[in-house]
């Protein structure tokens, strides 16, 4: 999977999770809820590869919608890699 806009990339095995993914490539990444997809500050932009992804459940959307962060983001701490994905994040 690659990051940008710095275009690190790293292989992480199928079922890792987007944000362990993203420490892998040594990327700064928020969270304040011990990655429990509460606190929303996990979000990241799939540019590419959201055909691997799991659909988003309800409850991903409700908790977005609670932190008002953007819909199109999703939430990193229990998404898992299926496939090749390009992600980023505004603060990257
Ligand atoms: S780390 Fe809090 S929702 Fe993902």
């Amino acid at each position: 999977m690659k990051f940008m806009p710095s275009g690190r990339e790293v292989r992480v095995e199928a079922g890792t999770t987007l944000l362990a993914a993203a420490r892998k490539a040594e990327l700064p990444i928020a969270s304040a809820c011990g990655e429990n997809q509460l606190c929303s500050l996990c979000g990241l932009e799939i540019l590419k590869g959201t055909g691997t992804l799991a659909p988003e459940p309800d409850s991903e959307a409700h908790i977005k919608e609670l932190n008002r962060v953007d819909s199109e983001l999703r939430l990193s701490c229990k998404l898992e890699v299926a496939g090749d994905l390009v992600v980023t994040a505004q603060y990257w």
